[in-house]
């Protein structure tokens, strides 16, 4: 049997596949292949390239969320109602696909088990938060392992619409003039320039005052533009991530009460403040986040609950393949000279991350580089770039906060020992979004120890392959245009 869970209809369609052994056969983004940012719809594209990894025929669906449980929030919330079916949700893939039974799984479960299940713990507390699902928008679980190794769920409580973390963030995200469920990290990055001046006052106004963790008002609606009028938007990114930062040690801190366990899962969107994680530690000892703890990763979340056991995760580069050796030696010529270069080899990554298979690398050392890698990303200039380090150097150049003794999947921000060597990867608050490396035989570390041997520097600036305004490159045919739109190589 194969197990394949989907993630459509809402926003970031996604598809994951799971075999009878627990194996991850392929899990991507419908965005890669349509080039629609966030696309919400299935991709034939993304259904073929998935299906191609299955090697028997017998295939069980599994979606993300329960359509008629979420039908009626949306009703509730004033949406309106529409009638879920899944002609409708999963469009001109339910026709293809033969119209199969699919077996659907509560949201905020789905983002537990693709959480846990990927997991290397036996036993968890698993902490979910995100914006909404059907009701649920925070909730906690105790999940472990029966003697026959499936997995056991036990929901110890949850918080539910229109009181959401995620919702306020999306919200404040509106305010200051970005999209709300797309450009929330951009208010993250802007908070480091900010002071919380306006803390104290979106408390008042935002929080209800008589019960914790529940807001005063619905921010589904948003905030509306006068909202702290003439407040600069720095200012409102730095308060409202203190804000929600409060709220997540809120959170935490019942969930230390209610939970048995030392070993936190965490996931939902909120789980990608990489700057909110940083604190995680202060409450558990060991941490997992799936890479993609978003919706999109609920598709994993719902083929694991398919499959009911662990499954083995080895990494996150579970999409389309472009194959090839790594090109080390090209890549290291590039950087050599040309100080940026752009890669894309083998499976794409699943989830926002670039994390080397489809990344633009450049040299971190220096004041040009950030501006150079700016000209092309054309970002913000104030958006620091990532570093990808060799993990054992890591705490030689970074201080790791405590649980995040690596970071894999560029969870969490760390402050640089050095950031006058390195000011293309160093926030303006002295931290950065590492992605630490561990002897894995990956072509990403292949190449940073070559670059370590030959300039005594163990990172590399690294920031997501993609032309502007699109998702991330996913074939060789996307890395074309690149390279013919920006003069910059990109090696296969
Ligand atoms: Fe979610």
């Amino acid at each position: 049997m194969n197990y394949v869970g989907i993630s459509a209809g809402f926003h970031d369609a996604a598809v994951s596949v799971i075999d009878q052994r627990g194996d991850i056969l392929f899990a991507g983004h419908s965005e890669r292949y349509s080039k629609q940012k966030h696309d919400q719809n299935l991709c034939a594209d993304l259904m073929i390239d998935a299906l191609s990894h299955v090697k028997f025929p017998e295939i069980e669906y599994h979606y993300y969320e329960r359509p008629w449980l979420k039908a009626m929030r949306q009703f509730y919330s004033g949406e309106g109602f529409r009638w879920p079916t899944w002609n409708r949700l999963l469009g001109p893939t339910y026709d293809f696909l033969g119209k199969p039974t699919i077996h659907t799984h509560g949201h905020h479960l789905c983002h537990a088990a693709a959480g846990f299940q990927t997991s290397s713990f036996e036993e968890a507390t698993v902490i979910i938060i995100d914006a909404i699902g059907e009701f649920d928008t925070v909730s906690i679980w105790d999940a472990q392992y029966d003697n026959r190794g499936r997995a056991q769920y036990k929901k110890l409580w949850s918080q539910q619409y229109p009181h959401s973390i995620g919702l306020l963030y999306s919200a404040m995200t509106a305010r200051v003039g970005l999209k709300p469920l797309d450009e929330e990290y951009i208010l993250m990055g802007m908070a480091a320039y900010g002071e919380p001046k306006y803390l104290r006052e979106m408390q008042q106004a935002l929080l209800n005052p008589h019960e914790k963790l529940k807001f005063a008002q619905n921010l589904h609606v948003g905030v509306g533009d006068d909202f702290l009028p003439n407040a600069d938007p720095m200012d409102i990114a730095c308060s409202v991530q203190l804000m929600a930062e409060q709220l997540i040690r809120n959170v935490l801190g019942r969930a230390r009460g209610k939970g048995r366990s030392r070993n936190l899962v965490y996931g939902g969107g909120v789980a990608l403040n990489c700057v909110a994680n940083r604190m995680l530690g202060d409450y558990y000892e060991r941490i997992w986040i799936m890479p993609n703890p978003g919706d999109a990763g609920n598709s994993l979340g719902a083929a694991c609950l398919g499959y009911g056991r662990k499954v083995a995760w080895g990494n996150s580069f579970l999409g389309h393949d472009i194959p090839g050796d790594y090109p080390v030696n090209t890549v290291l010529d590039h950087l050599l000279t040309d100080k940026i270069v752009g890669v894309a080899s083998g499976r794409a990554e699943f989830g926002p991350r670039a994390l080397g298979n489809r990344s633009l690398l450049a040299d971190p050392r220096g004041y040009s580089i950030k501006n150079r890698v700016n000209e092309i990303k054309r970002r913000q200039k104030f958006r620091p770039f990532a570093p990808v380090i060799l993990e054992e150097y890591a705490a030689d150049y970074f201080e790791m906060p405590y649980g995040f003794e690596n970071s894999r999947y560029m969870q969490t921000i760390a402050a640089c020992h050095k950031p006058e060597s390195f000011p293309a990867i160093v926030h303006v608050d002295g931290t950065s979004r590492v992605q630490t490396v561990p002897k894995d035989g990956s072509g990403i570390r292949e190449l940073l120890e070559k670059w370590y041997f030959m300039t005594n520097c163990p990172m590399l600036l690294n920031t997501s392959l993609n032309i502007r305004g699109e998702p991330m490159v996913n074939d060789r045919a996307d890395a074309d245009r690149f390279e013919r739109l920006y003069g910059v190589k990109v090696c296969s």
